[in-house]
């Protein structure tokens, strides 16, 4: 993303949070579980990426400290009336911007894969991780590289809301490169839509062969798997728990 051309302006936010709530709410029994230690000690989360806080007030009503960060600040200003009792909401843009110490980091919807290049999502893992106290536990979902042959292999998709329509396109210029190109039309007062676009562009990696070694040198045990818990999330999506040592 780049300020430039900001990804998730205020259509497309409130289109994520009135239709796509599914998978952080699928999500979320999974992560509480992980984070059970980190609230019994009363520990803080840093979640990276929580749009418009859909798994922020997960996290927020099981009694969790969270810090809510997102380079979006359309979606940070949703997540600040949706989960208010986040600690703090505060844009953060990965790689560059600081992460706070923290006892947990954690992001649904493959925040992290929106970076320009694979280096940038290298960069920005290895700032997740070093923001981790010792005890601390990593919880976050990625595009893999496999996610480019189950979304290509999709048609256009519309969605449907009470007063706005999106329709959903596909693109992958390289075999780590994947694009939603997305249309938005949203009513106005008058009754006529407005017409915007956007174009995600994801940087898709190998979880298994490139994420695992990054994350173990930075003193973490990893685990890759497919699901947080018990839900069933997109062809392509790992998720990815890691853990550094208590001290
Ligand atoms: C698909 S949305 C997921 C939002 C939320 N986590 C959820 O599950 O509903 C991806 C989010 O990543 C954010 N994002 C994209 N690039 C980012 C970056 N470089 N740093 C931090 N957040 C970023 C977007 O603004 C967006 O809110």
């Amino acid at each position: 993303m780049t300020s430039a051309d900001p990804y998730y302006r205020p259509a497309l936010a409130r289109i994520h949070h009135e239709g796509f709530g599914f998978h952080a709410d699928a999500c979320a029994p999974g992560i509480l579980a992980l984070l059970d230690d980190v609230r019994r000690r009363d520990g803080l989360v840093v979640e990276v990426g929580c749009g418009t806080g859909l798994l922020t007030r997960h996290l927020t009503d099981a009694g969790l400290r969270v810090v809510a960060t997102d380079a979006s600040p359309a979606m940070l200003d949703l997540a600040r009336s949706y989960a208010p009792d986040a600690v703090e909401h505060r844009v953060l843009v990965l790689p560059d911007d600081p992460v706070p110490e923290c006892d947990a980091v954690v992001s649904t919807g493959h925040a992290l894969s929106y970076v320009p290049y694979r280096a940038t999502l290298e960069a920005a893992l290895v700032a997740c991780a070093r923001a981790l106290r010792p005890g601390g536990v990593l919880a976050l979902d990625l595009e893999d590289l496999t996610t480019r042959d189950a979304q290509m292999a999709r048609p256009p998709t519309p969605w449907l809301g009470d007063d706005w329509a999106l329709i959903t396109e596909r693109a992958s210029d390289a075999p780590d490169h994947f694009a939603r190109l997305m249309t938005t039309f949203m009513r106005r007062p008058d009754g006529a839509y407005e017409r915007g676009f956007e174009r995600h562009d994801n940087v898709l990696i190998d979880v298994e062969g490139v994420v695992r070694p990054l994350l173990e040198a930075e003193g973490l045990t990893v685990h890759i798997g497919l699901s947080f818990g018990d839900e069933t999330n997109m062809e392509g999506l790992m998720v990815v728990v890691a853990h550094r040592p208590s001290a």
